[in-house]
């Protein structure tokens, strides 16, 4: 993977003030580690094209390992350090950067030997770009089991013109509304994420429950500063 890109924008919500130090002292994406709540857990994400995330065609390997040289292919990678169990908004800016020159795909990993991946989630093409996502963290006593994309259908677009909605499961943006392709819309990718499952002290992670009883876009407006540039200009739009 080329280049290590992109600025972190993490922002935590209020209402769920755990302050305690991090024991976590693993900062690779691609180490093993076990962490409690509160600890930074480092996962990344990369964008290439779907095909390049599987290996002989039908193996769908971690971008951690060599074997799926995604080195040595048109990809971009970004690295996230979010604290366990506390829901955070991370902000992908694409105004610099657009995810369908590289593929166009993403996959969320973590881990080497105890290596854990997503399916990959379509970002965009030159006709559609998805710009919100979930992202929920599966832990089982401290150890990232899985990573898996939550949708939630296109309920929030649905009679939009503005929007499409893909596979009845994403909402998409005309590539062409987008600023980095000469339009008026700001495509940054917002992430929403999620911990489910237990911490290495058998602690239930809770943050996947507050999600679910919240809607996507009422999450967004926690981030006060964000709201503007990534929700905002959609009322504003539509
Ligand atoms: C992305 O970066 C541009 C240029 O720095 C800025 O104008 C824009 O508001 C940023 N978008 C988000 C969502 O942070
Ligand atoms: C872009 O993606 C959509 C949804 O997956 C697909 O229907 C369309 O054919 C793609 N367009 C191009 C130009 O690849």
């Amino acid at each position: 993977m080329s280049t290590i890109v992109f600025l972190l924008v993490l922002m935590t919500s209020s209402f769920l003030v755990i302050s305690s130090e991090n024991t976590n002292n693993v900062y690779s994406p691609c180490a093993d580690t076990k962490v409690k709540k509160s600890d930074g857990f480092t996962f990344s994400i990369a964008f290439a094209s779907r095909n390049s995330f599987s290996y002989n065609g039908n193996q769908q390997l971690s971008p951690c390992d060599r074997r799926l040289s995604l080195s040595s292919s048109n990809s971009q990678i970004a690295v996230f350090r979010p604290k366990v169990d506390e829901i955070s908004l991370l902000t992908i800016n694409t105004s610099s950067f657009s995810p369908d020159s590289y593929g166009g795909y993403m996959v969320a990993f973590a881990g080497r030997k105890y290596a854990a991946r997503s399916l990959p989630a379509f970002v965009a093409n030159s006709t559609y770009t998805v710009t919100s996502f979930t992202l929920v963290l599966e832990f089982k006593k401290g150890r990232l089991q899985n990573l898996y994309w939550k949708r939630d259908g296109c309920s929030k677009c649905t009679g939009n013109s503005n929007f499409v909605c893909l596979n009845n499961q994403d909402c998409a943006i005309r590539t062409s509304n987008c600023k980095n392709r000469g339009g008026s819309v700001d495509c940054s990718l917002g992430i929403q994420l999620a911990f489910s499952g237990t911490d290495k002290h058998l602690s239930v992670l809770n943050s996947w429950y507050e999600v679910e009883n919240l809607r996507q876009y009422s999450l967004f407006g926690l981030y006060s500063n964000l709201r503007d540039s990534l929700t905002g200009q959609y009322n504003k739009m539509f």
